[in-house]
Protein backbone atom coordinates (compact mmCIF):
# COMPACT_ATOMS: atom_id res chain seq x y z
CA UNK A 1 0.00 0.00 0.00
CA UNK A 2 3.07 2.55 0.23
CA UNK A 3 3.18 4.91 -2.31
CA UNK A 4 -0.15 5.92 -2.58
CA UNK A 5 -0.40 10.23 -3.65
CA UNK A 6 -1.95 12.65 -1.63
CA UNK A 7 -3.09 14.84 -4.92
CA UNK A 8 -3.46 13.16 -7.83
CA UNK A 9 -3.93 15.07 -11.56
CA UNK A 10 -6.78 13.96 -13.71
CA UNK A 11 -6.45 14.66 -17.36
CA UNK A 12 -9.75 14.83 -18.83
CA UNK A 13 -9.95 13.62 -21.89
CA UNK A 14 -13.91 13.06 -22.89
CA UNK A 15 -13.69 16.19 -25.58
CA UNK A 16 -11.15 14.12 -27.60
CA UNK A 17 -11.34 10.31 -26.76
CA UNK A 18 -15.18 10.73 -25.86
CA UNK A 19 -16.21 12.89 -28.47
CA UNK A 20 -13.90 11.13 -31.34
CA UNK A 21 -16.07 8.29 -30.96
CA UNK A 22 -19.49 9.95 -31.73
CA UNK A 23 -21.26 8.66 -34.66
CA UNK A 24 -23.01 12.12 -35.54
CA UNK A 25 -21.18 15.75 -35.86
CA UNK A 26 -20.70 17.51 -32.77
CA UNK A 27 -21.04 21.13 -33.51
CA UNK A 28 -17.87 23.21 -32.32
CA UNK A 29 -20.14 25.31 -30.49
CA UNK A 30 -20.84 21.77 -28.37
CA UNK A 31 -17.33 20.92 -27.72
CA UNK A 32 -16.11 24.52 -26.94
CA UNK A 33 -19.52 24.37 -24.18
CA UNK A 34 -18.15 20.81 -23.09
CA UNK A 35 -14.39 22.62 -22.66
CA UNK A 36 -15.72 25.40 -20.69
CA UNK A 37 -17.89 23.82 -18.49
CA UNK A 38 -14.63 21.48 -17.68
CA UNK A 39 -12.57 24.02 -17.01
CA UNK A 40 -14.81 25.76 -14.42
CA UNK A 41 -15.00 22.36 -12.89
CA UNK A 42 -11.03 22.77 -11.74
CA UNK A 43 -10.16 20.21 -14.51
CA UNK A 44 -6.04 20.98 -14.89
CA UNK A 45 -5.83 19.37 -18.23
CA UNK A 46 -8.61 18.93 -21.14
CA UNK A 47 -7.56 17.56 -23.89
CA UNK A 48 -9.51 19.60 -26.60
CA UNK A 49 -8.88 17.65 -29.87
CA UNK A 50 -6.57 16.46 -32.19
CA UNK A 51 -4.97 17.02 -35.26
CA UNK A 52 -5.33 13.80 -37.45
CA UNK A 53 -6.12 13.16 -40.33
CA UNK A 54 -10.09 14.27 -41.52
CA UNK A 55 -10.69 11.20 -43.17
CA UNK A 56 -9.48 8.71 -40.50
CA UNK A 57 -11.50 10.61 -37.64
CA UNK A 58 -13.62 13.09 -38.87
CA UNK A 59 -14.94 13.63 -35.72
CA UNK A 60 -11.94 16.05 -34.54
CA UNK A 61 -12.33 18.40 -37.75
CA UNK A 62 -11.68 21.58 -37.10
CA UNK A 63 -9.58 21.35 -33.73
CA UNK A 64 -8.15 24.77 -34.81
CA UNK A 65 -11.92 26.25 -34.39
CA UNK A 66 -12.45 24.56 -31.06
CA UNK A 67 -9.12 25.85 -29.39
CA UNK A 68 -10.59 29.38 -30.67
CA UNK A 69 -13.65 29.32 -29.50
CA UNK A 70 -12.67 28.66 -25.71
CA UNK A 71 -12.19 29.88 -22.63
CA UNK A 72 -8.62 29.81 -21.78
CA UNK A 73 -8.24 29.86 -18.25
CA UNK A 74 -4.92 30.28 -16.52
CA UNK A 75 -5.65 27.09 -13.91
CA UNK A 76 -6.05 24.91 -17.13
CA UNK A 77 -4.11 23.66 -20.41
CA UNK A 78 -5.39 22.54 -23.82
CA UNK A 79 -3.42 19.74 -25.17
CA UNK A 80 -4.12 18.16 -28.66
CA UNK A 81 -3.15 15.03 -30.26
CA UNK A 82 -0.76 14.69 -33.13
CA UNK A 83 0.22 12.29 -35.32
CA UNK A 84 2.71 13.44 -37.10
CA UNK A 85 4.67 16.59 -38.58
CA UNK A 86 1.40 18.13 -40.34
CA UNK A 87 -0.36 17.47 -37.27
CA UNK A 88 2.25 19.72 -35.19
CA UNK A 89 2.12 22.64 -37.45
CA UNK A 90 -1.41 22.74 -37.63
CA UNK A 91 -1.59 22.47 -33.61
CA UNK A 92 1.72 25.50 -33.53
CA UNK A 93 -0.90 27.34 -36.28
CA UNK A 94 -3.74 27.04 -33.65
CA UNK A 95 -1.69 27.95 -30.72
CA UNK A 96 -1.44 25.03 -29.01
CA UNK A 97 1.07 24.66 -25.91
CA UNK A 98 0.93 21.26 -25.42
CA UNK A 99 0.88 17.89 -27.77
CA UNK A 100 0.33 14.22 -27.18
CA UNK A 101 1.78 11.94 -29.47
CA UNK A 102 0.11 8.53 -29.57
CA UNK A 103 2.59 5.07 -29.89
CA UNK A 104 1.04 1.71 -29.75
CA UNK A 105 2.52 -1.53 -27.68
CA UNK A 106 0.83 -3.98 -30.56
CA UNK A 107 1.94 -3.93 -33.76
CA UNK A 108 -1.25 -4.79 -35.11
CA UNK A 109 -3.02 -1.69 -33.69
CA UNK A 110 -0.18 0.64 -34.41
CA UNK A 111 -1.22 -0.43 -38.19
CA UNK A 112 -4.74 0.06 -37.97
CA UNK A 113 -4.67 3.41 -36.20
CA UNK A 114 -1.91 5.12 -37.45
CA UNK A 115 -1.19 3.31 -40.66
CA UNK A 116 2.23 2.49 -39.35
CA UNK A 117 4.57 0.02 -36.96
CA UNK A 118 5.78 0.53 -33.81
CA UNK A 119 9.07 1.33 -35.79
CA UNK A 120 7.86 3.56 -38.08
CA UNK A 121 5.57 5.58 -35.60
CA UNK A 122 8.85 6.50 -33.88
CA UNK A 123 10.63 7.68 -36.87
CA UNK A 124 7.81 10.00 -37.64
CA UNK A 125 7.23 10.92 -33.45
CA UNK A 126 11.61 11.69 -33.24
CA UNK A 127 11.26 15.10 -35.67
CA UNK A 128 7.59 15.78 -33.79
CA UNK A 129 9.17 15.89 -30.36
CA UNK A 130 12.35 17.76 -31.46
CA UNK A 131 10.31 20.67 -33.16
CA UNK A 132 7.75 20.90 -30.58
CA UNK A 133 10.13 20.92 -27.97
CA UNK A 134 12.05 23.66 -29.64
CA UNK A 135 8.85 25.55 -30.08
CA UNK A 136 8.55 25.54 -25.95
CA UNK A 137 5.63 22.91 -26.60
CA UNK A 138 5.10 20.27 -23.69
CA UNK A 139 4.91 16.67 -25.20
CA UNK A 140 2.83 13.96 -23.79
CA UNK A 141 3.25 10.15 -25.17
CA UNK A 142 0.30 7.50 -24.96
CA UNK A 143 1.13 4.05 -25.23
CA UNK A 144 -2.14 2.24 -26.43
CA UNK A 145 -3.32 -1.65 -26.07
CA UNK A 146 -0.87 -1.83 -22.74
CA UNK A 147 -2.98 -5.04 -21.92
CA UNK A 148 -4.66 -6.52 -24.11
CA UNK A 149 -5.18 -5.68 -28.31
CA UNK A 150 -8.61 -6.34 -29.99
CA UNK A 151 -6.36 -8.19 -33.20
CA UNK A 152 -3.43 -9.53 -30.84
CA UNK A 153 -5.17 -11.05 -27.62
CA UNK A 154 -2.77 -10.55 -24.66
CA UNK A 155 0.20 -7.54 -24.23
CA UNK A 156 3.14 -8.57 -23.18
CA UNK A 157 4.53 -5.85 -20.18
CA UNK A 158 7.66 -6.26 -21.35
CA UNK A 159 6.44 -4.40 -24.79
CA UNK A 160 4.77 -1.57 -23.35
CA UNK A 161 7.83 -1.03 -20.82
CA UNK A 162 9.69 -0.79 -24.16
CA UNK A 163 7.63 1.45 -26.11
CA UNK A 164 7.54 3.58 -22.46
CA UNK A 165 10.82 4.00 -22.56
CA UNK A 166 11.38 5.14 -25.93
CA UNK A 167 8.45 8.04 -25.48
CA UNK A 168 10.62 9.07 -22.60
CA UNK A 169 13.70 8.86 -24.63
CA UNK A 170 11.75 10.80 -27.34
CA UNK A 171 11.09 14.19 -25.09
CA UNK A 172 7.84 13.08 -23.19
CA UNK A 173 7.39 14.40 -20.03
CA UNK A 174 4.75 11.89 -19.16
CA UNK A 175 3.84 8.78 -20.60
CA UNK A 176 -0.05 7.52 -20.54
CA UNK A 177 -0.46 4.06 -20.23
CA UNK A 178 -3.61 3.05 -21.85
CA UNK A 179 -5.87 0.06 -21.41
CA UNK A 180 -7.34 0.91 -25.17
CA UNK A 181 -10.12 -2.19 -24.65
CA UNK A 182 -10.46 -1.97 -21.29
CA UNK A 183 -9.70 -5.75 -20.57
CA UNK A 184 -6.93 -5.09 -17.70
CA UNK A 185 -7.85 -6.46 -14.11
CA UNK A 186 -5.95 -5.44 -10.96
CA UNK A 187 -3.36 -7.98 -11.12
CA UNK A 188 -2.90 -7.53 -14.82
CA UNK A 189 -2.36 -3.93 -13.92
CA UNK A 190 0.19 -3.98 -11.73
CA UNK A 191 2.50 -6.36 -13.68
CA UNK A 192 2.21 -4.10 -16.67
CA UNK A 193 3.49 -1.26 -14.34
CA UNK A 194 5.94 -3.01 -12.40
CA UNK A 195 7.49 -3.86 -16.03
CA UNK A 196 6.91 0.10 -16.70
CA UNK A 197 8.16 1.00 -13.81
CA UNK A 198 11.65 -0.38 -13.50
CA UNK A 199 12.52 1.75 -16.43
CA UNK A 200 10.38 5.16 -16.10
CA UNK A 201 10.04 6.77 -12.76
CA UNK A 202 6.49 6.77 -11.25
CA UNK A 203 6.36 10.28 -11.30
CA UNK A 204 6.00 10.25 -15.14
CA UNK A 205 2.98 7.50 -15.57
CA UNK A 206 0.15 8.43 -15.93
CA UNK A 207 -2.75 5.46 -16.94
CA UNK A 208 -5.89 5.82 -18.98
CA UNK A 209 -8.79 2.92 -18.64
CA UNK A 210 -11.36 2.23 -20.70
CA UNK A 211 -14.00 0.69 -18.90
CA UNK A 212 -15.83 -1.99 -21.30
CA UNK A 213 -15.39 -5.01 -18.36
CA UNK A 214 -16.24 -2.58 -15.30
CA UNK A 215 -12.62 -2.79 -14.21
CA UNK A 216 -11.59 0.72 -14.58
CA UNK A 217 -12.37 2.48 -10.66
CA UNK A 218 -10.12 -0.91 -9.61
CA UNK A 219 -7.36 -0.68 -11.91
CA UNK A 220 -6.95 3.07 -10.67
CA UNK A 221 -6.78 2.06 -7.05
CA UNK A 222 -4.28 -0.47 -8.23
CA UNK A 223 -2.11 1.97 -9.62
CA UNK A 224 -2.44 4.20 -7.07
CA UNK A 225 -1.46 1.53 -4.32
CA UNK A 226 2.22 1.64 -6.60
CA UNK A 227 2.45 5.67 -6.76
CA UNK A 228 0.81 6.57 -9.84
CA UNK A 229 -0.83 10.00 -9.69
CA UNK A 230 -1.76 11.15 -12.73
CA UNK A 231 -5.71 9.61 -14.17
CA UNK A 232 -6.98 9.67 -17.46
CA UNK A 233 -10.92 10.12 -17.56
CA UNK A 234 -14.12 11.32 -19.53
CA UNK A 235 -17.23 13.14 -18.51
CA UNK A 236 -20.18 11.00 -18.64
CA UNK A 237 -17.92 7.86 -19.45
CA UNK A 238 -18.16 8.98 -23.18
CA UNK A 239 -15.83 7.57 -25.55
CA UNK A 240 -14.15 4.77 -27.27
CA UNK A 241 -11.39 4.32 -30.10
CA UNK A 242 -12.91 4.01 -33.70
CA UNK A 243 -10.01 1.70 -34.49
CA UNK A 244 -10.97 -0.54 -31.93
CA UNK A 245 -13.37 -2.49 -32.56
CA UNK A 246 -15.80 -3.41 -29.14
CA UNK A 247 -14.15 -0.68 -26.56
CA UNK A 248 -16.29 1.37 -24.85
CA UNK A 249 -15.92 4.84 -23.16
CA UNK A 250 -12.96 5.72 -20.38
CA UNK A 251 -13.71 5.89 -16.81
CA UNK A 252 -15.79 8.59 -16.08
CA UNK A 253 -14.14 11.83 -14.55
CA UNK A 254 -16.74 11.96 -11.54
CA UNK A 255 -16.40 8.50 -10.70
CA UNK A 256 -12.99 9.02 -10.61
CA UNK A 257 -13.26 11.73 -8.36
CA UNK A 258 -15.67 10.51 -5.95
CA UNK A 259 -13.42 7.94 -5.58
CA UNK A 260 -10.50 9.88 -4.53
CA UNK A 261 -12.60 12.43 -2.73
CA UNK A 262 -13.76 9.68 -0.56
CA UNK A 263 -10.16 8.28 -0.03
CA UNK A 264 -8.93 11.94 0.81
CA UNK A 265 -7.13 12.51 -1.92
CA UNK A 266 -6.99 15.99 -3.26
CA UNK A 267 -7.98 16.58 -7.36
CA UNK A 268 -8.97 20.13 -7.04
CA UNK A 269 -11.81 19.04 -9.35
CA UNK A 270 -15.82 19.95 -8.20
CA UNK A 271 -17.68 16.87 -8.16
CA UNK A 272 -21.26 18.66 -8.52
CA UNK A 273 -19.94 20.91 -11.62
CA UNK A 274 -18.69 17.47 -13.59
CA UNK A 275 -21.71 16.13 -12.73
CA UNK A 276 -23.63 18.90 -14.75
CA UNK A 277 -20.87 18.80 -17.43
CA UNK A 278 -21.82 14.92 -18.18
CA UNK A 279 -25.61 15.79 -17.93
CA UNK A 280 -25.37 18.79 -20.61
CA UNK A 281 -23.43 16.28 -22.44
CA UNK A 282 -25.65 13.92 -22.78
CA UNK A 283 -28.41 16.39 -23.37
CA UNK A 284 -26.23 17.69 -26.63
CA UNK A 285 -25.85 14.75 -27.45
CA UNK A 286 -29.26 13.42 -28.38
CA UNK A 287 -30.66 13.49 -24.83
CA UNK A 288 -28.27 9.90 -23.89
CA UNK A 289 -27.82 9.78 -19.85
CA UNK A 290 -24.49 9.63 -18.65
CA UNK A 291 -22.97 6.24 -18.36
CA UNK A 292 -21.58 6.59 -15.25
CA UNK A 293 -23.00 5.66 -11.46
CA UNK A 294 -22.19 8.95 -9.93
CA UNK A 295 -23.93 11.31 -12.25
CA UNK A 296 -27.22 9.08 -12.12
CA UNK A 297 -26.85 9.03 -8.21
CA UNK A 298 -26.23 12.49 -7.63
CA UNK A 299 -28.94 13.47 -10.32
CA UNK A 300 -31.52 10.93 -8.17
CA UNK A 301 -30.21 12.31 -4.80
CA UNK A 302 -30.77 16.23 -6.10
CA UNK A 303 -34.23 15.17 -6.90
CA UNK A 304 -35.51 13.74 -4.11
CA UNK A 305 -34.25 16.64 -1.97
P1 LIG B 1 -2.03 7.89 -43.81
O1 LIG B 1 -3.24 7.71 -44.68
O2 LIG B 1 -1.00 6.81 -43.80
O3 LIG B 1 -1.32 9.30 -44.05
O4 LIG B 1 -2.57 8.12 -42.33
P2 LIG B 1 -0.71 10.01 -45.28
O5 LIG B 1 0.50 10.75 -44.79
O6 LIG B 1 -0.56 9.04 -46.43
O7 LIG B 1 -1.82 11.08 -45.65
C1 LIG B 1 -3.12 10.71 -46.11
C2 LIG B 1 -4.00 11.97 -46.16
O8 LIG B 1 -4.20 12.47 -44.83
C3 LIG B 1 -3.35 13.11 -46.94
O9 LIG B 1 -4.41 13.87 -47.50
C4 LIG B 1 -2.69 13.93 -45.86
O10 LIG B 1 -2.51 15.27 -46.22
C5 LIG B 1 -3.70 13.79 -44.73
P3 LIG B 1 -4.81 13.71 -49.06
O11 LIG B 1 -3.56 14.04 -49.82
O12 LIG B 1 -5.27 12.28 -49.24
O13 LIG B 1 -5.93 14.73 -49.23
N1 LIG B 1 -3.07 13.97 -43.43
C6 LIG B 1 -3.50 14.84 -42.49
N2 LIG B 1 -4.51 15.71 -42.49
C7 LIG B 1 -4.69 16.47 -41.35
N3 LIG B 1 -3.88 16.34 -40.27
C8 LIG B 1 -2.88 15.47 -40.25
C9 LIG B 1 -2.65 14.67 -41.41
N4 LIG B 1 -1.73 13.73 -41.70
C10 LIG B 1 -2.00 13.30 -42.94
N5 LIG B 1 -2.10 15.36 -39.16
C11 LIG B 1 -2.32 9.15 -40.20
C12 LIG B 1 -1.67 8.30 -41.27
C13 LIG B 1 -1.47 9.05 -38.96
C14 LIG B 1 -2.45 10.59 -40.68
C15 LIG B 1 -3.75 8.57 -39.93
O14 LIG B 1 -3.63 7.20 -39.69
C16 LIG B 1 -4.42 9.22 -38.76
O15 LIG B 1 -4.77 10.38 -38.81
N6 LIG B 1 -4.67 8.45 -37.67
C17 LIG B 1 -5.26 8.98 -36.46
C18 LIG B 1 -6.07 7.92 -35.78
C19 LIG B 1 -6.65 8.46 -34.50
O16 LIG B 1 -6.79 9.66 -34.30
N7 LIG B 1 -7.03 7.54 -33.58
C20 LIG B 1 -7.61 7.90 -32.34
C21 LIG B 1 -6.64 8.52 -31.38
S1 LIG B 1 -5.63 7.31 -30.55
C22 LIG B 1 -6.63 6.75 -29.24
O17 LIG B 1 -7.78 7.05 -29.17
C23 LIG B 1 -5.99 5.93 -28.15
C24 LIG B 1 -5.76 6.73 -26.88
O18 LIG B 1 -6.96 7.26 -26.37
C25 LIG B 1 -5.11 5.83 -25.81
C26 LIG B 1 -5.84 4.51 -25.62
O19 LIG B 1 -7.00 4.50 -25.25
O20 LIG B 1 -5.20 3.50 -25.90
C27 LIG B 1 -4.81 7.92 -27.12
MG1 LIG C 1 -8.37 6.11 -25.13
Amino acid sequence: MSGRPSHVKIVEVGPRDGLQNEKGVVTVETRVGLIDRLSAAGLPVIEAGSFVSPKWVPQMADTDKVLAGIRHRESAIYPVLVPNLKGLDAALAAGAKEVAIFAAASESFSQRNINATIKESFERFTPVCEKALAEGLRVRGYVSTVIGCPFEGDIAPSAVAAVAERLIEAGCYEVSLGDTIGVGTPAKVERMLAAVMAHVPAGKVAVHFHDTYGQALANILASLNMGVAVVDASVGGLGGCPYAPGATGNVATEDVVYMLDGMDIATGVDLGAVVEAAWWIGEQLGGRKPLSSVAVARRAACQSA
